[in-house]
């Protein structure tokens, strides 16, 4: 059976440093077998979550849009990588709408409608040198997918990320994202 990697970039810079560490997990995992795809969540139309609680009563979101699609994707897929920009401090807009349709995933008991033990990485830039700094939005995030039965297997967190390009200078990161993706 093939297995599928799906990757979520939460940075409106295409080709920005978000995009190249998770695009170079995705190419591991195309090395190590998987079927990949990618989703830039900047160019999709989506809607936030409603509170509306239908997902609640039903085994999926009411609202029909591409994070829809995208939501299938996850309950689908094998290993997920979830990446984003840090924006004042958090995960960007953008990725943080997406994040808050994912209660649909979970079931009136608050329990997970994913099968158990799906990989997630996670990757996130930011323009301070302080790693230190910041680290609590991975970590809260990688909490959320706990929450939701994955494995989360690797953080990957870049730091002088201001220019958009300055992952490419970075062979260590880009090292580590390439055996990440090839471990999955
Ligand atoms: C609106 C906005 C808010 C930002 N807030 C922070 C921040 O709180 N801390 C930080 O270190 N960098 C911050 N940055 C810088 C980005 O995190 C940094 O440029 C990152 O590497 C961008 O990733 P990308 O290249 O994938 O787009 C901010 C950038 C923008 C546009």
């Amino acid at each position: 059976m093939i297995m599928r990697a799906i990757g979520i970039v939460g940075s409106p810079r295409k080709n920005g440093n978000v995009d190249t560490l998770v695009q170079t997990v995705l190419d591991g995992a195309l090395d190590a077998g998987y079927q990949i795809a990618k989703y830039n969540l900047n160019e999709m139309k989506y809607s936030g979550c409603q509170a509306c609680g239908y997902c609640k009563s039903h085994d999926h979101c009411r609202l029909d849009d591409d994070v829809s699609k995208l939501l299938k994707d996850i309950a689908e897929a094998d290993a997920v990588i979830f990446g984003s920009p840090i924006y004042f401090y958090l995960f960007t807009g953008q990725f943080k709408l997406m994040e808050d349709r994912m209660y649909s995933l979970i079931d009136e008991q608050f329990s997970s409608r994913l099968r158990p033990g799906k990989k997630a990485i996670i990757v996130t830039s930011q323009g301070n040198p302080d790693l230190a700094l910041f680290e609590r939005a991975a970590t809260d995030f990688a909490g959320i997918l706990k929450v939701l039965g994955f494995d989360v297997k690797e953080i990957i967190r870049m730091e002088k990320g201001g220019a958009p390009d300055a992952v490419l200078e970075r062979k260590d990161l880009l090292d580590k994202a390439r055996s990440v993706g090839l471990a999955l």
